[in-house]
């Protein structure tokens, strides 16, 4: 605990320079939840002008609108309730981290704020070397568009296999990126002397790639702070980014995106068109073999196993479920929070995600003896504040969710998945 504070207060030193500011406003809009079921909802949700913020399991929406849209679409004024005034919440999350900074520096704490791109790359460098030989700081697995390092974090050994954590990838989700910290910080220091964590990293090694999105995580800083795309220049549109999470080669394209560069779920012109994409598959590749990955996102309490573009059950259907429920489980243990372990398509219809592709066929080839768990956590909270999700909850939410990776880890070590393909069988 106290190395974990000595770099914090070191690197608290280089961080007041790291402002806040934001030009885009969120004026006109407002946050409606609606019932996903009724007539006309599902063409609704389609559209390329809606921002769907979640989905819940039991089928309502919450969607960012410009009140100006709503006008004369009578099912959606009829079905659906205003919750917020977005500007407003933003502001209210803005006053809350203003105060964090203002009356918490004397014994600030690095997982009581949240942090941009330069101060999360030095933590994580400073990690791996203070932890030795158990560690590895990779300095770049490759640059985003705009020219910014993705850097990767290891620690543990690989006995059985490695996990595989990405986080951030969604820049507006700034609770991903924090949870990954909370997690990697547990796991190397472990201040509370967990057996549970020696004894897992004796068998499998964490990778973390804590900035999947580093130019639009960097633009939530600087510009808008809800935005979800990475920053590419789309030819043909004054519209801005790909959904990073659609982009990926598994499946790519086959429903629950858009080819609309103005939506915020664009996939991109083809499969793993990013360079953000490109790199955090080739590094899952070059990493082999990986036993489990989760990609951190939020907002909603849901653990999701594939698949999202079919509603067909995954061959590995049974133990996937398990491992999901079990996590759930053990969240709840800790505060008493509600994680719904589900198939990723039972919320709705996505491809070219991730965790497909962590399962998926294209990463299965390249990994040895195993084929990976790949699952979507989202984390809290479940729309109190959605994406503004105030400082207050990262440590409790790193908390839940390592026990929740503890359960993981030690149940793909236990029994990972074999590889159908492996021609190299016991
Ligand atoms: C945020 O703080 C400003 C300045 O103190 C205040 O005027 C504003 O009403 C606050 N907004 C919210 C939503 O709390
Ligand atoms: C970091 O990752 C890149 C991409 O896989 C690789 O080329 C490089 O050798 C790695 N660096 C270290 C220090 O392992
Ligand atoms: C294994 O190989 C078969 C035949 O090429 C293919 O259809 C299947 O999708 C592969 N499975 C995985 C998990 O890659
Ligand atoms: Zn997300």
């Amino acid at each position: 605990m106290l190395k974990v504070f000595l770099i914090s207060a070191l690197l608290l030193l280089t961080s007041q320079a790291a402002k806040y500011q934001r030009t885009v406003k969120y004026d006109n809009e407002i946050l409606i939840r609606c019932p996903t079921g009724v007539e006309g909802m599902k063409e609704f949700l389609q559209r390329d002008d809606v921002d769907v913020w979640r989905v819940t399991p039991d089928g309502l929406a919450d969607i960012r609108i410009n009140k100006n849209l709503i006008q004369g679409t009578d099912i959606i004024l009829k079905q659906c309730t205003t919750i917020a005034d977005v500007e407003e919440l933003v502001q209210q999350f803005e006053n809350m981290t203003a105060s964090v900074r203002l009356h918490g520096q004397a014994q600030q704490e690095w997982h009581e704020e949240y942090h941009r791109y330069d101060e999360i790359y030095d933590w994580y460098k400073e990690l791996a070397e203070q932890c030795g030989e158990r560690c590895q700081f990779n300095s770049s697995i490759g640059g985003s568009l705009e020219g910014r390092v993705m850097p990767a974090f290891h620690v543990g050994s690989p006995a059985v296999g490695k996990i595989y954590f990405q986080c951030q990838i969604h820049a507006r989700e700034w609770i991903s990126g924090a949870t990954c910290m909370y997690i990697a910080d547990s796991l190397t220091n472990n201040p509370e002397g967990l057996d549970m964590i020696s004894k897992v990293l004796d068998d499998v090694e964490f990778i973390f790639v804590p900035l999947v999105n580093p130019d639009g995580y960097e633009y939530t800083w600087t510009g808008d702070r809800l935005w979800r795309k990475n920053r590419r220049e789309n030819s043909g549109s004054a519209c801005i980014g790909v959904d990073l999470n659609r982009n990926y080669n598994d499946h790519w394209n086959e429903g629950g995106s858009s080819s609309n560069p103005c939506s915020e779920t664009y996939h991109g012109v083809s499969a793993a068109s990013e360079p953000e994409t490109q790199n955090t598959q080739s590094y899952f590749k070059t990493n082999g073999p990986i036993i489990g990955a989760i990609d951190w996102h939020s907002y909603s309490q849901l653990i999701l196993r594939p698949y999202g573009w079919t509603n067909q059950d995954s061959p590995d259907e049974t133990q996937l479920k398990e491992i999901g429920d079990e996590m759930s489980e053990k969240i709840k243990a800790v505060f008493g929070e509600t994680y719904t372990s589900q198939k990723s398509i039972g919320l709705y219809p996505t491809s070219g995600t991730a965790s497909d592709w962590f399962y998926g066929e294209d990463a299965t080839s390249t990994n040895g003896a195993y084929r990976a768990a790949g699952y979507t956590v989202e984390l809290r909270d479940t729309g109190s504040y959605g994406f503004l999700l105030p400082p207050e909850q990262i440590i409790p939410t790193g908390m839940e969710n390592l026990a929740a990776v503890l359960e993981f880890a030690q149940r793909l070590i236990d029994d990972p998945i074999p590889n159908p393909n492996n021609s190299h069988k016991k």
